[in-house]
């Protein structure tokens, strides 16, 4: 699978974008094992701490309406550079998804693929809390 379908749903997520602060758009789709497709966008707060990526949106969203397994996530921004996650949501990612294809884009439409895995490596886990 080339994964358009998603990589479309995470660009029209965009649109949503709450960014007054940053004007940076990013969207995110995410793909569940039943092929469903859940999206987010990122929310800024003037506490500029409490905004929130796309992708954890999109995860949290999932997550809290019971998804547990995933396939993919795909990134969309509006730069000509890609989308790529930040530390803290390769952190949720691993965390919730596990190892999932990660697909960023760029305003360009040109698509990147890797595994959670490749974007971070050598993860804090539960593991480390048993
Ligand atoms: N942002 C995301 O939505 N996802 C990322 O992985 C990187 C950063 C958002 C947060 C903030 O609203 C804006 O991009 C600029 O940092």
């Amino acid at each position: 699978m080339e994964f358009k379908e998603l990589v479309k749903a995470a660009r029209k997520a965009k649109r949503y974008s709450h960014s007054p602060f940053s004007n940076y758009r990013v969207g995110a789709a995410l793909l569940t094992s039943t092929g469903k497709i859940y999206t987010g966008c990122n929310i800024e707060n003037s506490s500029y701490s409490l905004t929130i990526c796309a992708e954890r949106t999109a995860l949290f969203k999932a997550v809290s309406e019971g998804e547990k397994k995933f396939v993919a996530i795909a990134i969309s921004n509006d730069d000509k550079e890609f989308a790529s996650p930040c530390g803290a949501c390769r952190q949720v990612i691993n965390e919730l998804a596990g190892e999932i294809d990660i697909i960023l884009t760029n305003g360009k439409g040109k698509i990147k693929k890797f595994k959670t895995s490749e974007l971070l490596p050598y993860p804090f886990t539960s593991k480390n809390l048993e």
